[in-house]
Parts: C-alpha cells; sequence; structure tokens
C-alpha cells in the first residue's frame, strides 16, 4: 500500500481587509502551541479510509519502528506524546484518546455531557482526531446503564463529529455479543451510534465453563462465530473492524497429559468456573524468545488452530503458552477480506520485538505484513 502523502496544503485565501486579517489573527494564536514541525500537521486528519488498521498503543517510543506504511489511527492507551501525534498526522493517520467512564454515573445525563466536554476539550488540546471508547464493564441488560451506554456513544460521536472535523468515534465490544463477561450491551444500537466498532477477539477464555484446561487466546472457530454473530444482529460489517491478539498466555498446568492436555486452578470469572485470570499475559516478543528453547518446541492445535507450546519453569511445574503468529492470524485475517469488514488491528502493537537483531527484525515484519490487505 502506499504510503500517504500528509496533508501539508494550505487552504486558498482571498486577500483580506485589515479587521478580518486581525480577527484571522485570533485562531491562528490559538494554533502557535503546536508542538509539531508544520503547524499543519496540528490539523484533524479529515481523509477516511477504505481499509483501516486501527493499532493500540501503550507508550514509549516503540511507535517509531512501527510500519506507518499500513496504520490508519493510533489509539494512545499510553501518556499522551505530542511526538507521537505529528508523526502520525504526517503520515496520514489519525490518533484517537481512550475514554473510559464508570457505567454507574453515566446514567445521569449532565455527567454525560460534562464527560464528553472533557473528553472534547482535552482531544482539541491535544490535536488529536477522535476517541475510542472502551468501557468493558458489567452491565445487566434491563438496566438503566444499557440504555445510557448507547446514548453515550451516540452523544460522544455527534459531538465529536460536530467540534472535529473529519473526527473518529470507535467503540471496542468484546468477541461476541453473546454477554461475554456479562456485558449486556446494546451492540447495534452502539455500532449504529458511531463510526466503527473494534471486536476484541482475545481473552475468549475469560470464562471457561467446559473443562478447566489451558486453551487458545483466540481459537479460529470462536473467533469467527463472534462476527457471524455481530453481522447476523444486522452490523454493517463496514462497520466492523477485526481485533487479533499480539500476546499470549502462559497457564501454570497442575497436571500436563500426555496428549498436552494444562489442566488449571479454578479462578472464577463473573459467573464462569475457571478462567485465563489464572494465567499471565505475555507479549509475542516474549514468547519468541522462549518457544525454541521449551521442552515441547512449537506445536500447532488443528482444533483451535493456533500455536503453543510447553515449557518446565525453575521450580519445575510444566506451563503452556498459548498465542497467535503470523500463521494462526492469516488465517483469522481472511475473514475480513470474505466478509467485508473494515479493517483490522491489534492489542497490541508494543507487544514485538523493535531491536535490531535480525531475527526479530524478521518476526516483526512477518507480523505487520499479515495486516496488509489482500487483492
Ligand atoms: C446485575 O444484576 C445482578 C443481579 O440482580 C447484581 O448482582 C449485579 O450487581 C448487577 N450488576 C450491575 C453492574 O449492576
Ligand atoms: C438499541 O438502540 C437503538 C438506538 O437507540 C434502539 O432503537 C433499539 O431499540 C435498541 N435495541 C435494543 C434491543 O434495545
Ligand atoms: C527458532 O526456530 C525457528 C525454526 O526452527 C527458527 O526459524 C528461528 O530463527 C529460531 N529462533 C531463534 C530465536 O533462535
Ligand atoms: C470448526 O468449524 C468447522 C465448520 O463449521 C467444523 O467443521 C469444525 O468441526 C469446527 N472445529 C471445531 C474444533 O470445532
Amino acid at each position: 500500500m502506499a504510503r500517504r502523502a500528509p496533508r501539508l496544503a494550505a487552504p486558498a485565501r482571498r486577500p483580506l481587509p485589515g479587521l478580518a486579517l486581525l480577527l484571522l489573527a485570533l485562531p491562528l494564536a490559538a494554533r502557535a502551541d503546536c508542538p509539531c514541525e508544520h503547524p499543519a500537521l496540528c490539523q484533524p486528519v479529515r481523509h477516511h479510509a477504505d481499509y483501516e488498521v486501527f493499532v493500540f498503543d501503550v507508550g514509549q517510543k516503540t511507535w517509531k519502528s512501527y510500519d506507518w506504511s499500513q496504520i490508519t489511527t493510533v489509539a494512545t492507551f499510553g501518556k499522551y506524546d505530542s511526538e507521537l501525534m505529528c508523526y502520525a498526522h504526517s503520515n496520514g493517520a489519525r490518533v484517537v484518546l481512550k475514554g473510559d467512564v464508570s457505567v454507574k454515573d453515566i446514567t445521569d445525563p449532565t455527567f454525560r455531557a460534562s464527560w464528553i466536554a472533557q473528553q472534547l476539550d482535552l482531544a482539541k488540546k491535544q490535536y488529536m482526531d477522535g476517541i475510542n471508547i472502551d468501557i468493558e464493564q458489567e452491565v445487566n441488560c434491563s438496566s438503566p446503564e444499557y440504555d445510557a451506554l448507547t446514548a453515550l456513544v451516540k452523544e460522544t460521536t455527534d459531538a465529536f463529529h460536530r467540534e472535529i472535523e473529519g473526527s473518529q468515534v470507535t467503540f471496542d465490544v468484546a468477541w461476541s455479543p453473546k454477554h461475554i463477561d456479562r456485558r449486556c450491551y446494546n451492540y447495534s444500537g452502539i455500532a449504529d451510534a458511531c463510526d466503527f466498532v473494534f471486536v476484541m477477539s482475545y481473552d475468549e477464555q475469560s470464562q471457561v465453563w467446559s473443562e478447566c484446561i489451558a486453551a487458545a487466546n483466540a481459537p479460529y472457530n470462536q473467533t469467527l462465530s463472534g462476527y457471524d454473530d455481530y453481522i447476523k444482529m444486522g452490523i454493517d460489517p463496514k462497520k466492523i473492524v477485526m481485533g487479533v491478539p499480539w500476546y499470549g498466555y502462559d497457564y501454570p498446568c497442575l497436571k500436563l497429559s500426555e496428549d498436552d492436555k494444562c489442566s488449571i486452578a479454578k479462578v472464577p470469572f463473573r459467573g464462569a468456573p475457571c478462567s485465563d485470570a489464572v494465567g499471565r499475559q505475555v507479549p509475542y516478543k516474549v514468547i519468541m524468545k522462549q518457544v525454541n528453547s521449551s521442552v515441547s518446541g512449537n506445536q500447532w492445535n488443528e482444533d483451535q488452530q493456533a500455536p503453543y507450546y510447553n515449557y518446565k519453569d525453575s521450580s519445575g511445574r510444566f506451563h503452556q503458552v498459548w498465542y497467535d503468529d503470523p500463521r494462526s492470524i492469516s488465517l483469522k485475517a481472511a475473514y475480513v477480506q470474505s466478509h467485508g469488514l473494515l479493517g483490522i488491528g491489534m492489542w497490541n502493537a508494543n507487544c514485538l520485538d523493535y531491536s535490531g537483531d535480525a531475527a526479530a527484525k524478521q518476526q516483526t515484519k512477518e507480523m505487520w505484513e499479515v495486516l496488509k490487505r489482500k487483492r
């Protein structure tokens, strides 16, 4: 994909009389604090991509090594970094805020209005292009929070679109609309009310109802059934971005069977008897450093279409690590094309190894490559 040209063109100006010039100086003065090399880079991105590559960034400077030829949006979940904003804008990519609020509070319309005003103010001050709303809280179906959440998304979208031209408002949803983690949300209402939803196709073992054994973070069938269900409820595929994990889970095994079943301790989560909460999240870069020296080496599970390996810790206990790699991700990503989804993204871009070493470089490149739209 061609690198998008930064929009540096200044609007055409007609000669202005003295008074108009004076008035014009006011908004210009307000822009004087633009931290970018070129003031035009503080303007919001207005171009809408027909294919989204939606990236979560959690801080520090790894963003300098991202594949900017692909990125359309960066949701900044770390500390605000004006250098990142300028750089993203110079690549035609949006930078959006993280939006989180207690659902208990949003049933009050006045509270919603002031929360939205605060977010808008922050977005404008930081020259940002929108907001990614990431709630993930429990909501009961017949509670006032249910409709309040849809209203919050609608009101946020209206306000951002009105106040920041071309801005983007998105909402993060669970891997399936079927009340995952007791989140009863009006998914079709929310998707209608914003620009698109980002489906978090990971942490899919947050509620394990069957056998308490370690399993893939995002098993193939389970992941795609989630998208089928969102589309069946009437959400336009063009309003859906697929989220894939760039991290895995390390499970300590109570027992590791001959056929590689790793039984895990029962740690309940939101009503389910066991959960991935018993595991530890590990970034892809750590996994890649460990897999070759593990007891099992890299294995592939056919049912879940996902890689895993077993290793022994210093106390002699077995662990099983489930993760995603270019093979498992490209299988899922094929659905983006076949079902006409808007794009793809990941949690999170920082998880790869951006150091200079040659093997790491190759692994990192392959992970970014998988995101590319196939023609
Ligand atoms: C949802 O309802 C259940 C049962 O009535 C209650 O225990 C729980 O606290 C409620 N959750 C929320 C987030 O309101
Ligand atoms: C979801 O929200 C929309 C828009 O507010 C509304 O029209 C619809 O009735 C809601 N659906 C459900 C199932 O509550
Ligand atoms: C691990 O093994 C694979 C396949 O044999 C190899 O391509 C890769 O370079 C190895 N990685 C490291 C870090 O040694
Ligand atoms: C996955 O789905 C396919 C197609 O529906 C089915 O044939 C297959 O048995 C499923 N695999 C598992 C492990 O559920």
